[in-house]
């Protein structure tokens, strides 16, 4: 296996390869719970490791059972910070749930199994999961995840779950027809057009790639439906975001121009456009958000980190905290890697505006900077069994 280099955790530069998933993820996410102002106490951290499955005991020396499409080491966790225009911030994980003996269906069973459970603590209705569920995880699910977790907290509020369904799960070429049954079965047929019309206009270069679910009772509880755009430009993310009629499309160009460095193509990891939508307006997405994986489009961390930077200040958004969100995740220089941020996405519409940061936990490998090895090395790795 690769040999793991020396980790350093967020608080200390020493060697802790025999720290577990767990414990990593833990200490990240205290941390980063600290910058976004959480009360001490406040962290939910049985509640991770419930999420986390199996793999809460993995040891970071030992080589992965189960590569994780969640991150680009296999991790199968990511953060994420979203900034939004109130000022506020919430932190949030993107994850898998591990099985004993992790695999794509396994893995969906764990993650379902553990949801039941979590149901009646944190409030939340699986009645939408349910009527989606044979269609998203067949008995023999195909592509690169099966079903994926999303915790959200804010500082004195209950954690919300969402969860991630893989249009592709029944095969690549069926994407479009499972979420077109998807949507009608929540009472959302009108919504499959408003997408096909902004979103999926490039053949097969726009497929959908998640089929989401907010896992609570508001009434503004959403369906949230992601569209990657391979190759695609600036402008082709402007029609995107022209299905939520209150975007201002200059603000995409100019989130492309300020992240990515360019207007595209973007020819490496797609952008990804995603549309909220809710039962009570179901042909109208309220909100547009848009993902750019700058990752891809930077030589390493310091350089997105300076992109970053510069567009929350100049979207009026509190930027003065993303360097200790950063250092809450690790103490490496920014200049030896890049990843660590991972994405970066601006959400526009009248659910609320604002940018989400998405952060790496690098838990089992940091991928170098490019141009000094061979770059890309981790994230080309096949996922699934390691
Ligand atoms: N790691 C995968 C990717 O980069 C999936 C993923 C994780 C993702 N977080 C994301 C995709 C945020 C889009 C946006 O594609």
């Amino acid at each position: 296996m690769r040999t793991p280099p020396v980790r350093r955790t967020a608080e200390a530069n020493v060697n802790v390869a025999d720290t577990t998933l767990y414990d990593h993820a833990r200490n990240q996410l205290s941390a980063l719970c600290r910058v976004a102002g959480f009360a001490p106490g406040e962290v939910p951290e049985a509640l991770l490791a419930h999420l986390l499955g199996s793999v809460a005991a993995q040891r970071l020396s030992d080589k992965p059972r189960y590569l994780s499409d969640v991150a680009d080491d296999g991790s199968p966790v990511e953060f994420s910070l979203a900034f939004d225009d109130s000022g506020e911030q919430a932190v949030r994980i993107l994850g898998e749930t591990y099985a004993e003996n992790p695999g794509l269906a396994s893995n969906a069973a764990a993650g379902l199994r553990v949801f039941r459970e979590l149901a009646r603590s944190l409030g939340c209705p699986l009645d939408r999961l349910e009527a989606v569920r044979d269609l998203f995880l067949p008995a023999e699910p195909e592509g690169l995840f099966s079903l994926w977790y999303s915790l959200i907290l804010r500082p004195g509020g209950r954690p919300k779950l969402k969860v991630y369904l893989n249009p592709a799960a029944r095969g690549e070429d069926r994407d479009r027809e499972l979420v077109r049954e998807g949507l009608r079965r929540l009472g959302l047929a009108d919504a499959y057009e408003t997408v096909e019309a902004h979103a999926l206009r490039r053949g097969e270069r726009d497929r959908f790639s998640f089929f989401a679910l907010d896992l609570d009772e508001s009434p503004l509880s959403r369906v949230k439906l992601y569209v990657s755009h391979d190759s695609a430009t600036a402008a082709d993310a402007e029609h995107a975001a022209a299905a939520v009629s209150s975007v201002d499309s200059l603000q995409v160009r100019r989130f492309c121009h300020a992240i990515g460095g360019t207007e595209g193509p973007f020819a490496g990891r797609p952008l990804v456009s995603s549309y909220s939508f809710v039962e009570a307006d179901p042909g109208v997405p309220g909100n547009y958000s848009l993902y750019l994986p700058v990752r891809d489009y930077v030589p390493d961390d310091s350089v997105a980190r300076e992109r970053v930077l510069d567009h929350l200040r100049d979207s009026d958004l509190d930027h003065t905290k993303l360097d200790s969100a950063l250092r809450a995740m690790s103490a490496r220089p920014l200049d030896e890697g890049v990843g660590l941020i991972a994405h970066v996405s601006l959400r526009l519409g009248d659910f609320g505006t604002g940018m989400t940061v998405y952060l790496s936990s690098e838990a089992y490998e940091v991928t170098a900077p490019r141009g000094v090895t061979s770059g890309r090395a981790a994230s080309q790795k096949p996922r699934g069994a390691a």
